[in-house]
């Protein structure tokens, strides 16, 4: 269904990993699209090589490490990206988490706050970081478009999903945040996109994730929305379709945000 409303665009792209990614559907549609883009994720995940396939399918994109935390590769970054893609960026996909307590099998009431702070730096404070490069660097085209990704614990419990809650809140909030200084200086929107729960390998580390994709998806109207369908609404919100949304957490998840009742729900697990 592409419709070239991305033609002439150029963007920079976080996070895709493997085919499962979000940020490898979102590649994949882009590219589809028309868009032009740099793909980056950090050093240590590029060693698995699987995204060289996705640059292959994308006209040759140029690859670029970054670990989020560091703000010289950053700047490289995005220097380079202006350099190879011949100017100023139209759009930026940051889809990029990590908790590391998750990880070490912490739980919430016992969180290591050295792995804490790691976490808050890559899933948050790194979308911070990511647009005071790209401010300082004057790297924006106007009326461009910046998106990361998050998730509805943010403003409700979900306890396995730990600290990165709290990751998210703080995502959520660095967008309004610096949403108005983009905007009131060169007309750039930034949101996020809260997306339903998604087979990836990021969602699959959070415990008892089977459960909380059925749930999501009794819970939900419209079913759960799977990456591919992510990757539908990240180009719309990419596209001069949507040049005046801005600081906004934008639920895509199928309607789960906002139903209270299903009785689809008391089949899950049955
Ligand atoms: P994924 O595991 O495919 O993507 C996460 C990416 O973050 C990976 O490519 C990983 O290499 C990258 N990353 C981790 N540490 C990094 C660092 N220091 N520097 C640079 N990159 C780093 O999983 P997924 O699900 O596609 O995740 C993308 C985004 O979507 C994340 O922000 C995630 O929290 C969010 N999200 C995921 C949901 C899900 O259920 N899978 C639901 C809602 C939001």
């Amino acid at each position: 269904m592409a419709n070239g409303i991305l033609k002439g665009k150029k963007g920079i792209i976080f996070g895709a990993l493997n085919d499962k990614s979000i940020a490898w559907q979102a590649a994949l549609k882009a590219h589809a699209e028309g868009a032009d883009f740099v793909l980056t994720n950090a050093p240590i995940a590029m060693r698995m090589g699987e995204i060289k396939n996705l640059a292959a399918t994308c006209n040759n994109a140029q690859i670029i490490p970054c670990d989020v935390s560091k703000e010289d590769e950053m700047q490289n970054l995005i220097t380079k990206s202006m350099e190879i893609l011949g100017g100023k960026i139209d759009f930026v996909l940051h889809s990029v988490g990590m908790s590391l307590n998750i990880r070490k099998g912490k739980s919430y009431t016992e969180l290591d706050y050295k792995f804490m702070h790691d976490t808050l730096d890559i899933s948050a404070i790194s979308f911070h970081r990511l647009m005071k490069t790209l401010y300082n660097s004057d790297a924006m085209q106007n009326e461009g478009s910046i998106l990361a990704l998050t998730y509805i614990a943010a403003q409700r419990v979900f306890p396995d999903y730990s600290e990165m809650a709290d990751a998210k809140s703080l995502l959520e909030s660095i967008t309004r945040s610096f949403g108005y200084h983009f905007g009131k200086r060169n007309k750039v929107r930034v949101n996020t996109i809260s997306q339903s729960p998604t087979v990836t390998t990021a969602g699959s580390g959070v415990k008892g994730f089977g459960t909380f994709v059925d749930y999501a998806e009794a819970l939900s109207p419209l079913g759960n929305a799977n990456a591919e369908e992510c990757a539908d609404y990240i180009v719309s919100m990419f596209s001069d379709y949507t040049k005046k949304v801005t600081m906004q957490n934008l639920f895509h998840d199928g309607g789960f945000s906002f139903t209270g009742f299903s009785e689809d729900v008391f089949n899950v697990g049955k």
